[in-house]
């Protein structure tokens, strides 16, 4: 046996087993002190036989360890017989090595209850929120027990807390219920007792809470399954598209936190709704949410000051928030409801960048992974599990194509994509309507189409209509001048030829690209720089965010968005705000995990590298 090392990290080497005792694999897993058996083999994809998910209840975790020193729980003599326990036999969940151990993992019996979420994760069940249906023997002279003590000593795996509020109901609903009654927790703490049996009803909503736009997800927290998905835009975009203007208003109006709060709650409060009727269940059955937003939409839903957030050394009021009611987001569900608000690293690397990392496993891939969320401001992250970086670059509204001439929202009849065929363009437009304008993923592939023909120079200049005659015929008569720029057109309207109604791409639209990606480039290099690693060292590049998940990767590398890798290592990783969201709601584990990414994450401030500008311009131009 080996003690460890000091480094507050034990090694757990698992030995899984067929049926006949031989072995199927052996894996070696690094862990910090404290992680249960049962959660180190999860998260490393080894199956460990359970149905309750690591509560410590099903006694159904058997595993043996082998060697190292793991003290029996005193639940362990409920499962195994005194024998067993000197060989070695222990229920994986309560194992909680501070040496490092051996261990021998039986066949499964059973199916676990997982959940696949985010980038490939799969989460076991285990959510904050439990129910426990119990038959209570009714009082009588002879057992004088309260109410509250009756209910309890019913419940042996959880050692719970009770609230006055909690409380208030308990006496009418076990007599009106023949005391027999379903017990609600959040963690430990008793929120509700229900009359009958309710177990088969457990919700919660995960909320990503952008900007722009919000999506909440109604889940069953019995089996992980989302039951509705509805999205809206932010109700406070009268203020403005980005978080600096909200913070203006706020600073410039008294009255404005408290108008911002409200449109934030009722945004969250109209989804919730909607998502509960589509699914068709009661609202009250909704006990816990999960909010995931960058650091001023956090503060704003929770009505704080966001003015520290908007101005040089950008201080965040809290990194997290510990104990909030479902209530004090302005949303009608079940009244002790609890809320988890991720954490934020920083006033640039909000709750919703916590929560990408934590779906896209950032904290345990063992491969060199670079995470880049696309938007205003891009937040970056590079990691190998070991190591984990993260910075954040002003983009500027260019992918949102809010400072596009022909710029639109990514909505019906927005181009998103722009290809050639047989020397032709072809345009994609959202929801195949004609085409009214622009958006972010339609601007990045015009833009690298152009580059791939020669129509825009490396520099980003459009070439003179003598070169672009020569080198592409059919396209050369859609670059013409325009109000004295040169524009390129992507769409006529109603003449061609015309360019006074069409869509078309300006000089200035292709500048505000290359600084919007020259910036994001510069973050990612300077962080492949500190890391010690080169470009072609990464394994993986995850695009995230509505946007980066609607960007073509063979464009993103051709204007030099991302670095120059095989097209099949860029991966598009979906809303992972919103999975992360989910995954906190599905686990309380991974919950400790997103606050645990606090600590693992060391945060690049770029404002005052002497080298930025530098690198910044040398990245302006498209690669060869
Ligand atoms: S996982 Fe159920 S008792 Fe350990």
């Amino acid at each position: 046996m080996q003690e460890h090392d000091g480094t507050g990290r034990v090694k757990l080497s698992f030995r899984s087993l067929e049926t006949d005792g031989s072995v199927s694999s052996e894996r070696v897993i690094t862990v910090p002190t404290g992680v249960s058996a049962f959660d180190a083999a999860s998260w490393n994809g080894i199956a460990i036989d359970s149905t309750c998910g690591g509560y410590g209840t099903c006694k159904k975790c058997k595993i043996q360890v082998t060697s190292g020193d793991v003290p029996p729980a005193k639940l362990d003599s409920r499962a195994f017989t005194q024998e067993e326990i000197a060989k070695g036999w222990r229920l994986a969940c309560l194992v909680r090595t501070v040496t490092d151990v051996s261990i021998d993992v039986p066949p499964l019996t059973t199916r676990p209850k997982a959940a696949t979420v985010g980038v490939g994760r799969q989460v076991i069940l285990r959510p904050a929120v439990q129910k426990r249906y119990v038959e209570l023997p009714e009082p009588t002279l002879h057992d004088q027990r309260t109410d509250i003590v009756r209910l309890l000593d019913a419940i042996e795996d959880i050692e719970a807390t009770v609230s006055l509020d909690s409380m208030r109901n308990l006496p009418r609903v076990l007599r009106a219920a023949d005391f027999k009654v379903t017990a609600v927790f959040i963690d430990q703490a008793l929120i509700d007792v229900e009359p009958g049996d309710t177990t088969a009803v457990r919700y919660g909503v995960a909320y990503d809470l952008g900007t722009t736009t919000v999506v909440a997800t109604l889940l069953d927290l019995n089996t992980g399954v989302p039951l509705a998905v509805k999205s809206m835009l932010n109700k406070q975009q009268p203020f403005g598209a980005d978080v600096i203007t909200r913070i203006s208003a706020t600073m410039m109006d008294p009255t404005a936190l408290d108008r911002l709060r409200s449109l934030a709650q009722a945004t969250l409060a109209e989804l919730t709704k909607e998502v509960c009727e589509e699914a068709g269940i009661n609202p009250l059955h909704v006990y816990e949410v999960a909010l995931a937003g960058n650091a001023t939409m956090t503060q704003l839903v929770l009505g704080i000051d966001p003015e520290p957030l908007g101005v040089a050394p950008f201080i965040m009021a809290s990194a997290d928030y510990p104990d909030v009611e479902a209530i004090e987001l302005g949303i009608s569900i079940h009244p002790r409801a609890k809320a988890v608000i991720l954490p934020s690293l920083g006033a640039y690397v909000g709750g919703d960048i916590v929560a990408g990392a934590l779906a896209s496993g950032m904290d345990r891939d063992k491969r060199l992974r670079l995470f880049i969320d696309v938007g205003t401001n891009c937040e970056i992250i590079l990691g190998n599990g070991e190591k984990i970086l993260a910075t954040a670059a002003p983009a500027g509204p260019a992918f949102e194509a809010a400072s596009i001439k022909c710029g639109v929202r990514a909505a019906s009849g927005a181009i998103e994509t722009v290809k050639i065929v047989d020397g032709n363009l072809v345009i994609g437009t959202i929801e195949d309507t004609p085409a009214i304008g622009i958006c972010g993923s339609g601007l990045v592939d015009a833009c690298a189409v152009l580059v791939q023909l020669g129509l825009l120079d490396h520099s980003g200049r459009f070439v003179t209509a003598e070169i672009a005659a020569e080198i592409s015929p059919l396209l050369a008569p859609r670059l013409l001048e325009r109000e004295g720029e040169r524009v390129f057109v992507l769409t006529w309207g109603a003449n061609v030829g015309d360019p006074s109604d069409a869509v078309f791409l300006t000089q200035r639209d292709v500048r505000e690209l290359q600084f919007a990606k020259a910036a994001i480039a510069t973050g990612w290099a300077l962080l492949l720089e500190e890391f010690d690693v080169e470009e072609r060292d990464i394994q993986q590049v995850l695009l995230a965010g509505s946007f980066g998940s609607y960007l073509s990767p063979a464009s993103a590398i051709k204007i030099g968005l991302v670095p120059k890798l095989s097209v099949l290592r860029i991966v598009s990783a979906g809303n992972v705000a919103g999975e992360g969201a989910k995954m906190v709601l599905l686990s309380a584990q991974e919950r400790h995990g997103a606050s645990a990414l606090l600590e693992e994450i060391d945060y690049v401030e770029l404002s005052d590298r002497a080298d930025f500008n530098d690198k910044f311009v040398t990245r302006l131009s498209f690669p060869s």
